[in-house]
């Protein structure tokens, strides 16, 4: 499996910061917003990743993440010229994802879970296994902000609407989706919605269609943001801090996942952690890599 993380959009629930800035580089308490979704990639052990950014912010995501190999990670990028929808980073990744199966990311979603890897786990086995989509729904009080899903009294989901203005339930699907391959020629078929998008609900819905959507709820357990505007993104990093604070590990610490993945050695680790050894990050590093000497 591959993973695509959308980074393009224009961001206008956060301005006037995001006029100039992109969104996914602003930090999220102590890392930049678009670690958190590359961690997760990460964690499924996915090592081919592909960024859709926006022409004017490629330079800053390459001065960022490079080609990956210090990561040990493939890492590319591609323009994707107007925000013209979330399905599009789908057809742009065409030849990035070949035919292979996929896990799909929005740049400004963040997850916390316990076992949360787990039931990731599970979802990219089942994709890769029976093809098909995989998509998790999450209880939200807002939810005509959201992709809704609806289910019967068994759990059978019965549709998927964008943005519906009257909910049939409280269900959001989350901006984490694992595809099959055919989820590009689902993208090219789909048609822009009246806002002008080309929606992934859209191509959720198809696979609805076809009977192979699997939707599995997130409950209590489990923290999501949508980090898209100014309350979300205090309170993903108010929440970062705190789950950081108590634990004394990192949420979405790449050099971390890269070396306990075995990525990367410990030689390696300490060299990411020298620039930034002034911060409680590069503190961070070093306390790992020391640690795990230790522990042998
Ligand atoms: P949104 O939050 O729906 O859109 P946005 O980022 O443009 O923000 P706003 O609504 O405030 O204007 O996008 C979800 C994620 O997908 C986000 O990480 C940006 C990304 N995205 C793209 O990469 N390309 C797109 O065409 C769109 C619409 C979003």
């Amino acid at each position: 499996m591959k993973a695509v993380i959308l980074a393009g959009g224009s961001g206008t629930r956060l301005y006037p910061t995001t006029q100039v800035v992109n969104k996914h580089l602003l930090p999220i308490y102590n890392k930049p917003m678009i670690y958190y979704p590359l961690s997760i990639a990460m964690l499924l052990k996915i090592r081919e990743v592909l960024f859709v950014v926006n022409p004017e912010d490629v330079v800053s995501f390459k001065k960022l993440f490079g080609d990956g190999s210090h990561l040990g990670m493939k890492i590319d990028y591609i323009i994707q010229q107007k925000p013209r929808g979330l399905a599009e980073g789908l057809i742009l990744a065409e030849e990035f994802i070949k035919n292979d199966t996929v896990l799909y990311l929005l740049g400004d979603n963040i997850f916390f879970g316990h076992d949360l890897i787990k039931i990731l786990e599970q979802a990219k086995k089942e994709v890769e296994k029976n093809g098909g989509a995989y998509v998790f729904g999450y209880y939200v009080s807002d939810p005509e902000r959201f992709g809704v899903v609806e289910f019967d009294e068994t759990g059978k989901v019965l549709s998927i609407e964008e943005k519906p203005k009257k909910p049939k339930s409280n269900y959001a699907v989350v901006g984490m989706y694992f595809y099959d391959s055919e989820a590009v020629e689902i993208a090219k078929s789909v048609k822009p919605s009246h806002r002008g998008e080309l929606e992934i609900t859209s191509v959720n819905q198809r696979y609805l269609e076809k009977g192979k959507l699997k939707v599995k709820l997130l409950g209590r357990g489990f923290a999501w943001f949508d980090a898209g505007t100014h309350d979300s993104f205090l309170e993903a990093g108010e929440f970062v801090a705190t789950i950081e604070k108590k634990t004394g590990l990192m949420i979405g610490c790449i050099e971390e996942i890269a070396y306990r993945n075995g990525w990367i050695d410990r030689e390696e680790l300490l060299k990411l952690a020298e620039p930034l050894s002034k911060t409680p990050y590069g503190k961070y590093l070093i306390r790992i890599a020391e640690e795990q000497e230790h522990a042998l």
